[in-house]
């Protein structure tokens, strides 16, 4: 559709759509690298990268040349035969991450359940916990999707709230507290325990030095398996290719999904040993879309822009940057109470109660000055620009915070 207005793609949106989201005022039709543009042609930094599925920025040229190219060729057979480019793709990504097999999913959400299915199979057939009695643990805050499984671990109420029943055999424990993890892990029927290594969605929440490590070491312990949702922090968003490698931790089953396809359309992935992964057998487990060769190609060409372009380094280095930055603000405004994060996936919070209208007030400012983010939980504000920006650019969005912040202040 050609040449539509704000007004009118906005009333389309508003006239048929669900109201299941409450997006910024603004249209966009076009996103290159770090930026994208509205219908009227206005260019923004983009702060949000898609909740982290655009790290490799708006369509990479190399991603959507083996999107053309794979289209051209062949994008679905399903899984009833074989294609010939998934295996090559399943050694790439495996070898790429250090894992024996892979499982092809589509949405992240997809990811967490098959790592949840997957984590149940092996209690019944590996450890020898008594049928339908697998428990796993997670950890309040967290969000994986938005799947009945999923909600059911929630503990953010707009998730949870007026969905029930919910599904049994989860059981949730604090954040980042290893003496609840220590008495969870006493009951000989949890099988995994499943958990971001940086809460995204919470609130951009990074746990203490060490918790990864003492978690992992206290799963191998009682012979559960830790199970790492990536799919927020994975793909070098923190600085490193996977948020654990901070901790030298290796999960059980890794999960990642968004940045896998660079944004390109929904691919994700589990990971894990042969042990666990053939615990799966034909038909027990499955998706039409998974492994499609379109999303093999395009997987294969963003992970591969992922290692050349150094993005992870490039993370690492811009973060350091942007947080000390933001120091310098929060030392000259009380609106700003805290910075956080890892790499370039970072949170400001506003000195604000999570009711107010602050945070959203200031994202449709930073909107007005060019850059686009939103408000989680109401007065934190997530800021993860594309992986491939450049020192300049991430100065200038900066400078378009501290003035955007300080005018409002
Ligand atoms: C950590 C984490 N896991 C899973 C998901 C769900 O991914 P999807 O929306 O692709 O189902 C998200 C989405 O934000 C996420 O942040």
């Amino acid at each position: 559709m050609e040449g539509i207005s704000a007004e009118k793609a906005i009333a389309l949106e508003n006239e048929y759509g669900a109201k299941n989201y409450h997006p910024l005022p603004v249209v966009l039709s076009r996103g290159e690298g770090v930026y994208l543009y509205d219908v009227e042609g206005k260019k923004y930094y983009d702060f949000l990268s898609a909740y982290s599925a655009v790290n490799q920025g708006h369509c990479h040229p190399k991603i959507i040349d083996a999107l053309h190219t794979q289209a051209a060729r062949l994008t679905l057979t399903s899984r009833a035969f074989h294609n010939d480019i998934l295996g090559q793709y399943e050694k790439y990504i495996t070898e790429y991450f250090g894992y024996d097999r892979v499982l092809p999913m589509n949405t992240g959400v997809e990811g967490g359940e098959t790592a949840v299915k997957l984590c149940r199979k092996w209690a019944y057939e590996v450890k020898k916990v008594p049928i339908n009695q697998a428990k796993i643990i997670f950890v309040e805050g967290n969000f994986w999707g938005r799947t009945l499984a999923a909600i059911s671990t929630s503990t953010d109420p707009s998730s949870r709230n007026g969905f029930g029943p919910y599904m049994p055999g989860f059981e949730l424990i604090p954040y980042n507290d290893i003496p609840a993890l220590e008495k969870a892990l006493q009951d000989p029927h949890v099988a995994g325990f499943m958990l971001e290594p940086i809460q995204g969605e919470a609130g951009v929440f990074v746990p203490e030095d060490g918790y990864l490590r003492k978690a992992y070491e206290l799963c191998q312990k009682h012979k559960v398996l830790f199970i790492a949702d990536e799919v927020q922090t994975g793909i070098a968003r923190t600085g490193k290719l996977l948020a654990c490698d901070y901790e030298g931790v290796k999960p059980d089953i890794l999960i990642l999904g968004k940045a896998l396809s660079g944004g390109v359309f929904p691919v994700s992935a589990v990971l894990s040993s042969h042990e666990i992964m053939l615990t799966i057998k034909p038909g027990e487990h499955g998706s039409t879309f998974g492994g499609n060769p379109l999303a093999c190609a395009v997987a294969l060409a963003a992970l591969e822009v992922v290692k050349n372009e150094k993005l992870a380094e490039n993370a690492t280095r811009l973060g350091n940057i942007f947080r000390e930055r933001m120091e310098v603000l929060i030392s000259k405004t009380k609106l700003v109470k805290l910075v956080r994060g890892k790499g370039l996936l970072n949170a400001i919070v506003i000195n604000d109660s999570q009711e107010s209208k602050t945070a959203w007030n200031i994202c449709l400012k930073l909107m007005e000055n060019g850059l686009l983010a939103k408000p989680t939980h109401g007065n934190i504000i997530r800021f993860a620009p594309p992986l491939v920006m450049t020192e300049t650019q991430l100065l200038d969005c900066c400078a378009i915070i501290e003035k955007t912040i300080l005018e409002f202040a």
